[in-house]
């Protein structure tokens, strides 16, 4: 349990300190959080038991966004992300939200479907009342499947079927609603629809083809909802002008894409942290972007309540477990894990939606202020200088130069590296 987000100056101590603060407000050991080490990471040699053909492993860099409240619980959230200012971005919109009580969410129960295509259905309206009177024969074959996930509370919960035109034929697609518990639920879902997909032809008289999960996981929603206080964001205008922001991204899909990918740098941040699937996250965030009239829009909502205040409202599919896949077998995902002490996968989609609409609002709020690039440009210069070799305090003394002479670029810096050995 943490005792508190509010971890002030932890941009300033080193990276050892920084991991001991961690301890001291989660009370998660060093043990666990050792794998944070690359040297203590994803070795090769595990690495080579979760894909294909392993050549090595790809260092991305996991940091910590503070200030979070969830439901009235402070959580510290560890980010993977190769992109400069989104985790400060994060830490930054969670310090507005907690001014009035953080983040609140609601979610539907964790219900993934798979579908069963079947193909040559003479009367496919036919075939579908006949599946459907054969619910519980189905329902039961696929729950053998997984006598531990019924054990657990979770299983079948409903068949549907669904006629498919298409340019080639009408298709009756069968849609198996699988209560999945912690798991993400692929495996699940996939192994119960390749073992009815002989019987749902048989009965609904057709030739059974596709059997795998829909991404488009609408029965697995999560929502997060916060009110932003208007003097911490900066004032009546730009609460207006924010809730303008929100109204272009909802209107025009142009907007609304860029607006979304603000959404999703916090998202997959935390997705990939945990050893979630990304792109099937990614995948449900796409297809729950189209709107009632078909039309691509934004997956958050932004309007100004009776206080003046800004409330922001996101909801998207959220797909995420806490047993199989990478969760388990990577090491940084178990100390990420660890860190946001969530006992459920809905504890986990909670983070991972509120994180979503913290990233939203702070984009927002720097698009509709200062603009991106100031933020963007220091946080760039840092990493030129990185690159040019400053070490130390050297990054923060080039840094400053190259802001200074508004030129930051590769060359300069390592003038001025160059200039402050000498001077030593
Ligand atoms: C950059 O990674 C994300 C933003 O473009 C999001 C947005 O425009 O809302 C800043």
């Amino acid at each position: 349990m943490t005792s508190t987000s509010r971890l002030s100056g932890l941009r300033d101590l080193p990276v050892a300190d920084r991991r001991r603060r961690i301890q001291d407000s989660t009370g998660v050991g060093p043990e666990a959080l050792a794998a944070l080490d690359p040297a203590h990471g994803l070795q090769v040699e595990q690495a080579d038991h979760l894909i294909e053909n392993v050549i090595g492993v790809m260092g991305i860099p996991v940091g910590l966004a503070t200030n979070f409240t969830i439901n009235g619980r402070d959580v510290l959230i560890p980010m993977a992300t190769e992109e400069a200012s989104v985790v400060a971005a994060a830490s930054n919109a969670a310090r507005i939200a907690r001014v009035l009580g953080g983040f609140h969410t609601s979610s539907t129960e964790p219900l993934m479907q798979a579908q069963i295509q079947v193909l040559d259905v003479v009367d496919p309206e036919g075939g579908r009342a006949r599946l459907l009177e054969s619910r519980q024969e189905i329902i039961d074959l696929a729950n053998e499947q997984d006598p531990i996930l019924v054990r657990f509370g979770g299983g079948v919960r409903d068949l549907l079927v669904r006629l498919v035109p298409s340019p080639v034929q009408t298709y009756v697609v069968a849609h198996l609603v699988v209560d999945v518990r912690d798991a993400m639920g692929a495996n699940a879902v996939n192994t119960m629809a390749e073992a009815v997909a002989t019987r749902v032809g048989e009965i609904a008289g057709g030739r059974p083809l596709l059997r795998i999960l829909t991404n488009k996981a609408d029965r697995r929603i999560t929502r997060a909802r916060a009110v932003f206080d208007a003097e911490s964001l900066g004032g009546p205008q730009v609460v207006d002008d924010l809730v303008h922001a929100g109204a272009l991204a909802q209107a025009d899909p142009y907007r609304a894409a860029t607006h979304n990918k603000g959404i999703m740098n916090g998202i997959s941040a935390v997705v990939l942290a945990t050893g979630n699937d990304t792109r099937a996250v990614e995948a449900g965030a796409h297809s729950h972007a189209i709107g009632p009239d078909g039309r691509y829009t934004s997956l958050s909502r932004f309007e100004k309540d009776a206080d003046g205040n800004l409330v922001g409202f996101l909801e998207l599919p959220m797909p995420v477990g806490l047993v199989g896949g990478a969760t388990k077998a990577h090491p940084v995902a178990r100390s990420a894990l660890a860190i946001l002490g969530v006992g459920t996968a809905q504890e986990l989609a909670d983070v991972v939606v509120a994180t979503g609409l913290a990233q939203n609002l702070a984009a927002m709020r720097a698009l509709a202020t200062e603009g991106i690039q100031r933020g963007h440009m220091s946080l760039h210069a840092r990493n030129i200088a990185v690159t040019a070799g400053a070490t130390g305090d050297e990054v923060p003394q080039v840094v400053a130069r190259l802001i200074s002479d508004k030129a930051i670029r590769a060359e300069h810096a390592q003038q001025v590296l160059a200039e402050l050995r000498s001077a030593r």
